[in-house]
């Protein structure tokens, strides 16, 4: 469901914790009235409430959020409704020890900080049910209500006793017998064979740790019984008889859950933004940050929430850094950029005391409006009032790039081929950054996204392929489609257990190669690729690319089948086998990259690639270097989002359409952005 087709305004405001100052009503007032000055439209509420919703079992105290809702809304500010179940209450937890999370060495927790209980504890999901329905019936049809927030920021995991039951049953029921989960798990090794489920235990340190497959089933029951919590969490809101859409609050580079898997669970996909500004360079912040709002557009292909950003600067991060004059503009518009349907902030109000105190706010301990911060914030809800029409816009993508959480877990766990580092991330940035610098807009997907409507996509270091996973690439190609695929990629299957017969598993033919060995390299070593002299029969577009590009940490031989090298080795024993490969197959192409290759390889190859293939991203101007080019599009228009990140002006030759945000010449300052809206042709 996205929100915004019926409302069209982009959102603006963030978490707000009135009960934080139920004593001081004065500040409640001086809220509102900051909120209407800064042209925010939207709060939420709730995010860590139950001890003052709840404040003794069953006594519910509703009121003061009902007084506050209302108050709001009287003043045409919507609310985002959280559900309370990121921090328990004490009485919960005395009462209740099991509510308590334990962890891998068997140890029981004590009470305190949040996100630490037992997804599984039929006494937790109890209490948060009835707390769920209670504020469902009391708040469901509010019309200031617009959104669930289901819990707050998921993830971790729980080690006690009726989490390993519910380990056993889901395991039970994945695989049948204990003789197909010893065969799936080659338990075989290390004589680790199992002779019952009762035998299963969660990994640990102190335990079980070198079953790959068991360790990468935990994290797939994990994010199951995460799924399974926030799904009884939205049926406790149903049956309180609210039917409004939901949604969880997603993190950078988090790992500890399947976000392709959780994102099916609720109606819109949110997530908390922090990005380390003002490091080296902020063209490689906005990439990395470019890159997590692109994932989160891609878990359902729609536009996403920026749920969280840092008004000014977080007091979590190794440094506290302020966002420098004019950053908070630019990076709110980025993420309107990418997808997302407004700007929300932590927080709205800097807390007195405990460990947030000094996080930034939209409103600060001073309380005034005449702040730096505030001043900026009102100058993005301006912004925001003036970009209505941007809600609901989509992303038009014929690029993708793969990244899949049970791949990543694999590899990552995997012993070998390079235990120091696989430089994964940064193989899958070098391709992101490689097809964004021709503006074109990149849809991050997983393995089990469909490919259709593609016409070009990556898969940098696929080492896992989940079932299917082949033939949709098999298909992709032979029906016109340009796949680039790397080294370590179709290694092994869904319980880690490497193919037989030869890889990138059921796809040599595809490529027309089959890869042999790994060579890891030290850090300090470095191979390089030659390109080899274009001959009748070779796209001539190799005369463009350089003769020679560095690689390092990984080069993979490999045997061709058919494909033919494009590039070799420079040197080693190696040197002179294929670097890289290209293979007709269908109406499409299969290239093979074998080595970790430097950052203007991927640069100079897809700008090839895509020429190729022909697609455009529709801007045929230059971008200069620190310039961020996407677009987002509706039945009428394309808009153009121009930003710059470089720490000088730039001048950015604008196509012809309306100039609806920014300077009309293209002249744009250091963080300056230009919003440009150009009425699509029939
Ligand atoms: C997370 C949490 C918030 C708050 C912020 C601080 O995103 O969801 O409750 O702690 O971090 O940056
Ligand atoms: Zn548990």
């Amino acid at each position: 469901m996205v929100i915004t087709m019926r409302d069209p305004y982009l959102m603006h405001g963030g978490d707000y914790n009135p009960e934080q100052w139920l004593a001081m009503p004065e500040i409640l007032e001086q809220d509102i009235d900051r909120f209407l000055e800064a042209g925010i439209n939207t709060v939420t509420l709730g995010v860590f409430s139950w001890a003052k919703l709840e404040p003794k079992e069953g006594i519910y105290d509703f009121d003061w959020l009902a007084e506050r809702i209302d108050k709001l809304y009287e003043k045409g500010i919507s609310v985002i409704l959280a559900t309370p179940s990121g921090a328990r209450p004490h009485w919960l937890a005395e009462r209740y020890p099991q509510v308590l999370r334990v962890d891998e060495r068997g140890k029981r927790q004590l009470f305190g900080g949040r996100h630490n209980h037992c997804l599984t504890s039929p006494v937790y999901r109890e209490k948060v049910g009835r707390i769920d329905r209670k504020l469902a019936e009391r708040f469901g049809a509010h019309p200031a209500v617009k959104l669930w927030h289901i819990s707050n920021e998921l993830g971790g995991d729980c080690h006690c006793g009726l989490c390993q039951a519910a380990f056993r049953n889901w395991l039970r029921e994945r695989y049948q017998t204990i003789e197909n989960l010893n065969d799936r798990w080659c338990t075989t090794f290390w004589s680790h064979t199992y002779d019952s489920f009762d035998q299963v235990e969660a990994p640990s340190a102190i335990g079980e740790s070198s079953l790959m497959a068991l360790n990468l089933d935990w994290k797939r029951f994990v994010t199951d019984q995460t799924i399974s919590f926030v799904e009884q969490e939205i049926r406790a809101i149903h049956e309180g008889g609210s039917d409004k859409p939901t949604t969880v609050n997603m993190m950078y580079r988090f790992e500890g859950l399947d976000y392709g898997k959780l994102a099916g669970a609720v109606d819109l996909v949110s997530w908390d933004s922090y990005p380390l500004w003002h490091k080296e360079s902020e063209w490689d912040t906005a990439r990395d940050t470019a890159f997590w709002h692109d994932v989160m557009r891609g878990l359902k292909k729609k536009p996403f929430l920026l749920m969280e950003s840092c008004p000014s600067s977080t007091n979590w991060q190794s440094v506290s850094k302020l966002k420098k004059p004019g950053m908070l503009e630019a990076s709110s518009l980025q993420s309107i950029a990418h997808g997302s349907q407004g700007v929300l902030y932590f927080q709205m109000r800097q807390s007195r005391g405990a460990s947030e105190k000094f996080h930034g706010a939209v409103i600060d301990h001073y309380g005034g409006s005449d702040t730096r911060t505030f001043r900026e914030v009102c100058g993005v809800g301006r912004m925001l009032g003036k970009l209505g029409e941007l809600a609901g816009c989509t992303t038009g993508s014929r690029v993708a790039i793969l990244y899949d959480w049970d791949n990543l877990w694999a590899m990552k766990n995997a012993q070998g081929p390079r235990n120091k580092g696989l430089h994964y991330e940064e193989c899958v940035d070098k391709s992101y950054r490689a097809l964004r610098r021709l503006g074109l807009n990149v849809d991050i997907i997983d393995q089990s996204a469909s490919l259709e409507g593609y016409r070009f996509a990556a898969a940098p270091m696929q080492y896992l392929f989940r079932p299917g996973f082949a033939q949709k690439i098999r298909s992709f190609v032979e029906t016109g489609g340009t796949f680039v695929m790397t080294y370590w990629s179709g290694v092994v299957d869904e319980n880690d257990r490497c193919f037989l017969g030869g890889r990138p598993a059921d796809l040599t033919d595809v490529f027309g190669l089959r890869a042999l060995e790994i060579d890891g390299l030290y850090d300090e070593e470095e191979n390089a690729a030659l390109t080899l002299e274009p001959e009748a029969g070779r796209p001539g577009w190799l005369s463009f690319m350089k003769e020679r590009y560095a690689c390092k940490y990984l080069c993979e031989l490999v045997s061709p089948l058919g494909a033919r090298p494009l590039m070799v080795y420079g040197k080693d024993f190696y040197a002179g086998e294929p670097a890289l490969l290209r293979n007709s197959c269908g109406k499409g192409l299969a290239y093979y990259i074998c080595a970790d290759m430097e950052q203007k390889f991927y640069d100079d190859l897809y700008e090839n690639l895509i020429a190729e293939a022909g697609i455009t991203s529709g801007w045929n101007l230059e971008i200069p270097e620190g310039v961020e080019i996407c677009s987002r599009e509706n039945e009428d228009f394309v808009y153009w989002f121009v930003q710059n990140y470089n720490r000088y002006e730039v001048k950015v030759q604008l196509p012809q359409g309306d100039v609806i945000f920014g300077d009309k010449k293209g002249e744009l300052r250091p963080f300056g952005s230009v919003i440009l809206r150009v009425k699509k042709t029939l």
